[in-house]
């Protein structure tokens, strides 16, 4: 197969949904689908239980079970599928958005029952900055749910998207008949049926009376009801509004169950998007581009004392990756060669002699990647968009051992290019904040700095509630600010002068008595906040 036939096959995607909306049973179906498991249940949900969140050494063993869950790979209709996994806990929020960094496109699971809540928007928020195409699976029709119509307004009032229902639901919860397609008019009838992979779909003329002898005289009026609303009010289907990302497809149906799901996939594989272009520093590089490139988006490290290694989750953007070739990490302006680059199963890891533009390999790492860095075959150019949020909640790092300075510097600066927590230095005495958007972050890191670098210590909380990156088309107002600002002011990991603002309000007044400087949320610099 050549390596245009081999990038057009590829779809790479995440599943995204608030906690508990069925994200992991959704996942499995596919995975059953692709024939990549046999049986339901072989997923492990990488889900934090609520109970386990004091005890993170049991969040670390999850954690675990989601390196190998972390990229799902399996083949379906030809086509080679690549399911990147999020996690499902809150305080892994800024795993899950890097995550998105790095896929083509995704599948959104709402809850029929709960409609869109707060982990979702923040998610879409995400996926809206870089314009990624969005699915949508409303999920758990066989539970009393909120009107269709309500949901649809809801997502596009909260989702800042337009959607467009492909199928449409007769009745919910108990009363549950099926789904109408309005893409290919047939209507898949629903039984419940934990295993089934076909589904019971018949080619129908929804104004024949066949209808009302499938459904009932009611159900059947109701639905005629509801197309004609629909076909009056949305746009008509169209595939170039949602690869831009401005029309969400919608999709109703029963993860658990096994229902809607073939639906979602068959059309998931005709419009999803192919591996797409990317911004780098210096030029958009392509796909098929012959030369090799790709950008690590995640680490994971291993908490386990007898295996201390780490694995780069790299993104192939461009040309072929080989194994035990020599590439350029331009960050360190190196050349390395990974001798034993790993595939991702279902459940298992495997050597991998190549890999093509849309495939994530696993390197192991011995420390020498960080977030966001890019490997090429001698180019210098570094991929951008691997964005750093605002974290929720700030600490300074305090020394408990003078003797030990060295190994706590090194530790964190380690564990924050993990991506572990964000690090913030304040220029008088070297203070170190540390950013996280959850508890605990913090108690992770604590542990891993006295276990792996034999560093005590302990955290003060800060009064800080924002971090904002700073601009400014003036270079003479940003250095003045900066030096007005003092205490109120950091740098990360990169040098760039972020601003501590103690509350929303005080972020307020500073950014409407500085016209001339632009407060950013996200270390991406694409949307000011606005005062
Ligand atoms: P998540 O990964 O998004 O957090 O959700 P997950 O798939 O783990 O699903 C959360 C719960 O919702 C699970 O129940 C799952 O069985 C249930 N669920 C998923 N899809 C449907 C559906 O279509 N209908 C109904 N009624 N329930 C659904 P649980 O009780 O938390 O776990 P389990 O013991 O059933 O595995």
């Amino acid at each position: 197969m050549s390596t245009i036939q081999e990038i057009s096959r590829r779809r790479t995607f995440a599943i995204i949904s608030h906690p508990d909306a069925g994200k992991t049973t959704l996942t499995e179906k596919l995975l059953l689908f692709g024939g990549a498991i046999q049986t339901a249940g072989a997923v492990k949900s990488n889900k934090i239980k609520k109970t386990a969140t004091s005890d993170f050494m049991e969040i670390e063993k999850q954690r675990g079970i989601s390196v190998a869950t972390s990229v799902m790979t399996f083949e379906y209709r030809n086509m080679k599928i690549n399911i990147l996994d999020t996690p499902g806990h809150k305080d892994f929020a800024e795993d899950t958005y890097r995550t998105l960094t790095a896929v083509d496109s995704v599948i959104l699971v709402i809850d029929c029952v709960k409609g869109v809540e707060e982990q979702t928007e923040r998610l879409m928020e995400v996926c809206r900055m870089r314009d990624t195409p969005v699915i949508i699976f409303i999920n758990k029709m066989d539970r009393e749910g909120q009107a269709p119509f309500d949901l649809l307004d809801e997502l596009e009032a909260k989702l800042n998207i337009r959607v467009r229902p492909l199928t449409w639901p007769v009745n919910m919860g108990s009363d549950f008949k099926g789904v109408y397609s309005l893409y290919d008019k047939t209507m898949n009838f629903f039984r419940i049926n934990k295993t089934k992979v076909e589904d019971d779909v018949v080619e129908i003329d929804i104004n024949t009376p066949v209808l009302d002898e499938k459904v009932g005289e009611r159900d059947a009026a109701q639905l005629r009801e509801d197309v004609e609303l629909i076909e009056g009010v949305y746009d008509s289907f169209d595939r170039q509004p949602y690869l831009d990302g401005k029309v969400a497809p919608v999709f109703f149906g029963s993860a658990v169950n096994n229902f809607g799901v073939k639906e979602l996939l068959d059309t998931f594989c005709d419009i999803s998007p192919e591996p797409i272009a990317r911004a780098t520093d210096k030029r958009v590089v392509k796909p098929e581009e012959s030369k090799f490139s790709g950008f690590v988006f995640k680490i994971h490290a291993n908490l386990d004392p007898r295996h201390r290694d780490r694995i780069a989750f790299l993104r192939i953007c461009s040309g072929t990756f080989e194994r035990g070739k020599f590439y350029h990490h331009t960050r360190l302006d190196k050349d390395i060669r990974f001798a034993s680059p790993f595939s991702f199963m279902a459940d298992s890891k495997s050597l991998v002699e190549e890999g093509f533009p849309g495939d994530v390999v696993g390197l192991y790492d011995t420390g020498t990647f960080k977030i966001g860095d890019t490997l090429t075959e001698g180019e210098d150019l570094q991929y951008t968009g691997i964005p750093s949020f605002s974290p929720e909640i700030f600490k300074e790092l305090v020394n408990l051992d003078p003797m030990k300075a060295k190994q706590l510097d090194k530790g964190i600066q380690q564990l924050t290019d993990e991506g572990v927590a964000q690090l913030f230095t304040l220029p008088i005495g070297n203070r170190k904040i540390v950013g996280t958007v959850g508890e605990l972050q913090f108690e992770v890191i604590q542990y891993r700095l006295e276990g792996e670098y034999g560093a005590k210590c302990r955290w003060t909380p800060m009064p800080i509630s924002k971090a904002c990156w700073l601009t400014s088309d003036d270079k003479r107002k940003l250095d003045e600010f900066v030096r007005l600002k003092g205490m109120q002011i950091a740098y990360d990991k990169d040098q760039n002068p972020v601003f501590l603002a103690e509350s929303d309000w005080i972020l307020r007044m500073n950014i409407q008595n500085n016209p001339d400087i632009k407060f950013h949320t996200t270390s991406e610099f694409k949307t000011a906040v606005e005062a």
